[in-house]
């Protein structure tokens, strides 16, 4: 449903259609919009957002909040939260139905949990850049870790659907098999199958070594360099997830000669480039301007542009 036609974007209702929890600590809501909503998300690329007023939810019932919110979750929602897509599509009847998964981590995401099949959400975008498989490239090398896995998996199934020149290598990790966003993770399951379904070679890396990999995602990739044929010219590396780990893989690509994109997932204020709270230093500082902004110029970012 993606295409690589700049979309408009703009502040619309959606309503919600489904709305469920993945594991403890997860959700996933899928939104229907129509009219110019629809128009404007039907372009959304994988690695682009939204911003979600969560401010007129209410809480979930205290004994479903987990502990250690329960004090934040009392804190007002004033701003929107930023949230990337899980998958964007076109429906049956036209509309276009937009998935967003996340995790519980304070107000607005304990709030959004209690959306209800029916119940009217505004939404801000589509914002931001998103990924691109830049030219001459023939393998992506996906990364993504905990809840960065939404919009690896998004892109991944992006280009199993639309570049049948690109062969895809996935690699997803979180600290223990119940963290993963993941259904097939939560069920369990021997790898990613979401992701083994999007067409993409599936590796999975867990901090315990309860699943895959023991170890973190990099190491991973590392193994993975040591034995795969594909070209390195070839390779283009994209990954989101933790600040720390996206540092990590920015360091093993550049040792390893790699091209690599980054998605952060920096704290926002407005969405759109004007509170400037989501500043990203840039490494080559000689045009005069010391910073870029992550809603604004990213959240996509080439790995070497910027410091991290
Ligand atoms: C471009 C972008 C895309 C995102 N996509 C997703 C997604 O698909 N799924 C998802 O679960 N989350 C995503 N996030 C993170 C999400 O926006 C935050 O988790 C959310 O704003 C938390 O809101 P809250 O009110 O529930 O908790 P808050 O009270 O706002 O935050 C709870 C805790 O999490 C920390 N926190 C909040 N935002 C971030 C952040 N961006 N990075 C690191 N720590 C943070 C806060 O400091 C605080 O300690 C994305 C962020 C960005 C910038
Ligand atoms: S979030 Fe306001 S400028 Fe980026």
């Amino acid at each position: 449903m993606c295409n690589d036609r700049q979309n408009s974007k703009g502040l619309f209702d959606a309503a919600v259609i489904r709305s469920g929890a993945v594991g403890m600590r997860n959700w996933r809501v899928a939104l229907e919009l129509e009219g110019e909503a629809a128009a404007a998300f039907a372009g959304a690329r994988p690695g682009q957002f939204l911003e979600i007023d969560a401010s007129g939810l209410s809480l979930p019932r205290r004994d479903l909040i987990p502990p250690e919110l329960r004090d934040a979750a009392q804190r007002h929602v004033i701003l929107r939260r930023p949230l990337s897509f899980w998958d964007v599509y076109e429906m049956d009847n036209g509309n276009t139905c937009v998935e967003l998964l996340f995790c519980l981590v304070g107000p607005s995401t304990l709030r959004l949990a209690t959306l209800r099949k029916g119940d009217i959400v505004n939404i801000c975008g589509p914002l931001g850049n998103g990924f691109s498989m830049p030219e001459g490239k023939t393998h992506a090398v996906v990364v993504g870790g905990g809840i960065g896995i939404p919009p690896i998996y998004h892109f991944t199934s992006w280009l199993g659907k639309n570049r049948d020149d690109v062969r895809v290598t996935a690699i997803v990790g979180a600290r223990r098999l119940k963290d993963f966003p993941l259904e097939s993770m939560q069920h369990k399951k021997k790898t990613a199958i979401e992701f083994a379904l999007a067409g993409a070679e599936t590796l999975v890396a867990t901090n315990d070594g309860s699943r895959g990999f023991k170890g973190f995602v990099t190491g991973c990739l590392e193994e993975w360099l040591s034995k795969t044929e594909v070209k390195k010219e070839d390779i283009c590396v994209f990954g989101c997830g933790p600040e720390p780990m996206l540092a990590a893989l920015a360091k093993t690509c550049r040792v390893n000669g790699l091209d690599c994109y980054v998605s952060l997932e920096r704290l926002m204020g407005c969405g759109v480039g004007l509170c400037q709270s989501c500043a990203v230093e840039k490494r080559d500082k000689s045009d005069g301007h010391k910073y870029l902004l992550c809603c604004k110029d990213g959240p996509v970012f080439n790995s070497e542009d910027i410091v991290i």
